[in-house]
């Protein structure tokens, strides 16, 4: 049993996401895999983390990278065995560090045993309809069903060889389930006991708005989509959760519930989050959030707002592996993150040691927030983006679906540098294989190894924060309080036991308020001032 086992974690964790073929390579093919987690979970452990989230690793042609699952129930072999993974849960566990698995529900892969008996046994057949097969429009059926777009670009619908056409609101690759079938339904309870009764404590659910589809696939306008929306956020969609959260409740401990709801209304949002659904959801609008006060003044006050009525923790999140990464977001003219302005903004002048000093104050501004956390790989050892990729390694569907126009997401999918031995910045073992994507040539100056010593780095101002936020008992979930200071631009917020967080987005150095100590900040102070992009936690005489 972990400490906090009778306590609710997830309302308060530090959650790390490993990208499983990104973190580090055990066994020299070029591809990270469980080995290689396994080998550097006391990294995990002394960084002060609470729980690992895995992106997908279950059988996959890897289509999406591993967003394309082919079976639900297993670990593909590029990255390991069950066996494996089951060790991995366990030994994570006696370090004190939790596991979350990604389920995918919306869709599956196209060589998924389901959608291979859909093809061979035909229209009309009853495998047919655990997906969306229709007839196409036109004289022979030419034309696709309705006009969706898919999300990676093109159209959402492929046509099969017997003439119907069946819909994915992704890539071709990844054929989207029909979940008003109580097949679909029951299979992915079943999926949920059969990786819970292997001691996983959490699942992070995939795109979870969009399961629930209008039956009648109606055309619509993306630009003005009708009430309620064909595909996102249906009402429908609830009840999936609602089920789950059933089975969640019914593990001792009790498994956590974690949502990628992309939505732009929060009160929708926290919809997800009430006490009979999910545990908690991505907070997409902070990671979204330009470098800016007032925009993150309200982000906060918005996020705390909308879910407070539901009772549920806030969640803090920079970056994933679907988003630019920090350093690089925040060292651009425009430093928030929307997908639809990836490609105007891919390549623009970048300054990293901006966005650098920036994501050092972000990373205490976020720690120090009411609620639980997510770190993103690699955002600790303060990798930028990898921009500059050549076309023929890049493997997201989103660039080709794009016609090469949208980079996609490879830039920050780059293997993680470890050490200045073994190959590919230590990533893979020596003599392994070059790495799936290649890592630039001064990430020898970012690797864990280096900044490990460093006391000024990345790595140890993370590994700081996480243990000073640990010790805190008013940090992590509970209230907050802004704090009046006398200054434009900066943030300043009180947590519960006289700790005060302060950040200056502002254009020069500002006075900081009463304290009694400092206990961190993402850079020196200046002569007892706060300089600009940084932040300070500070212990301030309690009220
Ligand atoms: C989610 C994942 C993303 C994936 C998509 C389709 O948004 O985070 O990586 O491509 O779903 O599964």
């Amino acid at each position: 049993m972990l400490d906090d086992d009778t306590r609710d974690w997830w309302r308060h964790a530090a959650i790390y996401q490993v990208y499983p073929r990104s973190f580090a390579d055990g066994d020299g093919d070029g591809v990270g895999d469980l080995a290689g987690i396994r080998a550097r979970l006391g990294y995990l452990h002394d960084l002060g983390i609470d729980a690992i989230w895995f992106s997908p690793w279950f059988p996959s042609p890897m289509a999406d990278a591993g967003y394309d699952v082919a079976d639900y129930r297993d670990i593909d072999p590029v990255f390991g065995t069950l066996a494996e993974a089951e060790q991995l849960i366990a030994e994570a566990r006696r370090l004190g560090i939790r596991t979350i698995i990604d389920i995918v529900p919306n869709h599956c892969s196209d060589r998924h045993a389901w959608f291979q008996q859909a093809l061979a046994e035909g229209p009309g057949s009853p495998a047919r309809e655990l997906f969306w097969f229709r007839p196409g429009r036109g004289e022979h059926g030419e034309l696709p069903p309705n006009d969706w777009q898919s999300i990676f670009g093109g159209r959402a619908w492929t046509r099969v060889r017997d003439g119907e056409w069946y819909l994915h609101l992704f890539a071709a690759e990844q054929p989207d389930l029909n979940w008003d079938h109580p097949r679909v339904r029951a299979e992915f309870e079943d999926i949920l006991r059969f990786w819970f009764d292997r001691g996983v404590d959490g699942i992070r659910i995939d795109s979870a708005a969009m399961c629930a589809k209008d039956p009648y696939l109606a055309d619509f306008d993306p630009a003005a989509p009708p009430e309620p929306h064909p595909y996102s956020d249906r009402d429908e969609v609830h009840d999936i959760y609602r089920a789950w959260r059933q089975i969640a409740d019914s593990y001792e401990p009790k498994r956590a519930l974690i949502g990628e709801v992309w939505l732009g209304d929060t009160e929708r949002f926290a919809r997800y989050l009430r006490s009979d659904e999910m545990h908690t959801a991505f907070n997409f609008d902070f990671l979204g959030c330009p470098w800016d006060a007032k925009a993150l003044r309200g982000c906060v006050d918005a996020t705390l707002a909308s879910h407070a009525p539901v009772g549920a923790p806030s969640t803090w999140v920079l970056a994933n592996h679907d988003v630019t990464r920090t350093v690089t977001r925040y060292g651009r003219a425009d430093t928030g993150f929307e997908h639809a302005l990836r490609q105007a903004r891919h390549q623009v002048h970048t300054d990293i040691p901006t966005g650098t000093r920036r994501a050092r104050a972000a990373a205490l501004l976020t720690l120090a927030l009411p609620g639980a956390v997510y770190l993103y790989q690699g955002e600790e050892l303060g990798l930028p983006e990898v921009e500059d990729l050549p076309d023929h390694a890049r493997q997201d569907p989103f660039f080709f679906r794009t016609q090469k126009t949208d980079p996609g997401r490879d830039g920050c999918r780059v293997p993680l540098p470890w050490s200045k031995t073994g190959a590919n910045h230590g990533f893979s073992p020596a003599g392994g294989a070059p790495a799936w994507l290649p890592q630039p040539t001064e990430w020898a100056e970012l690797t864990a190894d280096d900044q490990a010593g460093d006391p000024d780095s990345m790595l140890t101002l993370y590994r700081t924060a996480f243990a000073v936020r640990g010790a805190e008992p008013g940090l992590g979930d509970g209230p907050m309080s802004w704090l009046d200071i006398d200054a434009a631009d900066v943030l300043a917020f009180a947590r519960p036991g006289g700790f005060a967080c302060v950040v200056n987005l502002s254009g020069g150095p500002v006075e900081l308020p009463a304290y009694e100590e400092i206990l961190l900040a993402s850079a020196p102070l200046d002569g007892g001032r706060l300089p600009v992009d940084t932040a300070v936690w500070l212990r301030i005489p309690k009220e």
